[in-house]
């Protein structure tokens, strides 16, 4: 089987990249480790930039987003001296971010992709990539236990974090960036009232996100370390820490309900580089992960795929291949603001247990400031409804 652009994995990078591929005409194919109904069952980001929003109607998927996707003009931050209010609107004018679960998109994606006649090989994992330095390198995988072998012009490893595709490069020919945080995220979806902002809480006991996925779905969020036992933590423990750490005291603002999912995510910076080795081009999750505080990490995994496929459009109309020698350069300008902004609120925002009480006063004087200060509300704005999509 032959192929112009093999692409590792449905996630949302690649299922965008899919999309933007066909419209510029170039054929591809999609291998997807998983099934079709884990991966629209996959809890995981929520927050769209306006760019992640406009690019899912120019792929002519953003019918029920339009209809379901909530739109977020502000967030707030609560800490010991008082509540910030980052107004999107007002400090970003005319722009906000719309709130719509990544597996909401994925389905999207993917019910739009089968419509216009393409193909996903669901359960079909790539075990290996090879000659990634000649003229058409290949995918070896499995799928219903036979082995089986994808010849391409270009591959494109949109496989997440833990896919074949980053390891298919030498390391010698790679720099790994890496910041491990000393904490993790508890996460959980619940049929509860969530509040009426996205808030962010910094309190002694540890950080606390209160988001949505809709008018009755909470998805909430507390600190807790990095290899937290979940059993420790009971329904009635999750939410009255929600309650403290979101200093709904008086248990008016956020409502309890069935927990219907609960896991930990680690909090973690990663970057590769570069994003490329021969004709293996990595986009999202294979190439870097930031801390889920700033909400980036979908969003980056559209921005390398944007830049990713009009390289790939440039490479087939003019053999030209000035575009995809400088994607990871272009990409990694915008993943690096992406990452120094993440790790920013991620310091601002959580217990550090090493912090001194200097550490802890810088802090709260931080967050006193953005208080007060418009300008350094307008810095969290500009990078929260997301960076321009930018190729050069
Ligand atoms: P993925 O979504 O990981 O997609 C990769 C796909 O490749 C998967 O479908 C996988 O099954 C497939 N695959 C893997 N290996 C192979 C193989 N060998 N062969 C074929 N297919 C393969 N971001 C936020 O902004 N906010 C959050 O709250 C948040 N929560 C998260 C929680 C968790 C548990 C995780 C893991 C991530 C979270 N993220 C969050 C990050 C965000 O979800 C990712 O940045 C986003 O999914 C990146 O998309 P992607 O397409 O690059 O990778
Ligand atoms: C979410 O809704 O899951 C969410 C919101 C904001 C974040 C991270 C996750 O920073």
């Amino acid at each position: 089987m032959r192929t112009q652009v093999g692409i590792v994995g449905a996630g949302p990078a690649g299922l965008f990249l899919a999309h933007l591929l066909r419209r510029a005409g170039i054929d591809c194919f999609i291998l997807e480790a998983r099934s079709r109904e884990y991966i629209e069952k996959r809890v995981r980001a929520g927050v769209l930039e306006q760019a992640t929003v406009d690019l899912m109607h120019e792929v002519g998927a953003g019918e029920r987003l339009k209809r379901e996707g909530m739109p977020d003009p502000r967030i707030d931050i609560r800490f010991a001296g008082g509540h910030i209010v980052v107004d999107l609107n007002e400090l970003t004018p005319g722009k906000i971010v719309t709130v719509y679960g990544q597996q909401e998109v994925v389905k999207d994606l993917i019910a739009a992709w089968l419509a216009r006649g393409g193909t996903i090989e669901f359960e079909a994992e790539a075990l290996g990539l090879d000659g990634l330095n000649s003229e058409r390198p290949t995918i070896l995988y499995r799928q219903n236990g036979r082995e089986d072998t994808i010849e391409c012009d270009f591959i494109a490893g949109c496989d997440g974090f833990h896919g074949v595709s980053r390891p298919a490069i030498p390391d010698s020919a790679l720099t790994h960036y890496d910041r491990i945080f000393p904490f993790g995220w508890l996460g959980i979806v619940a049929e509860a009232r969530p509040l009426a902002e996205m808030t962010y809480a910094n309190h002694t006991r540890g950080f606390a996100l209160a988001s949505r996925r809709g008018p009755n779905i909470a998805r909430n969020y507390v600190q807790c370390a990095a290899d937290e036992n979940l059993d420790l933590w009971s329904d009635t423990r999750i939410w009255d820490e929600l309650h403290v750490r979101l200093k709904d005291d008086g248990k008016t603002e956020l409502g309890e309900g069935r927990i219907l999912q609960k896991a930990v995510t680690p909090v973690r910076a990663y970057v590769t580089a570069p994003m490329q080795h021969g004709r293996l081009y990595l986009a999202g999750d294979a190439a870097h992960i930031v801390p889920p505080t700033g909400a980036k990490g979908l969003n980056l995994a559209a921005a390398d795929v944007w830049v990713l496929a009009r390289a790939f459009a440039e490479f087939f109309r003019t053999r030209s291949r000035e575009r995809l020698d400088r994607y990871s350069e272009v990409c990694l300008k915008r993943v690096w603001k992406a990452v120094r902004y993440s790790c920013y609120l991620t310091s601002l925002l959580h217990r550090f247990e090493q912090h001194t009480p200097f550490e802890r006063q810088l802090q709260l004087t931080e967050l006193e400031y953005l208080l007060r200060s418009k300008a350094a509300r307008t810095t969290i704005a500009e990078n929260y409804i997301g960076l321009p999509f930018e190729d050069n």
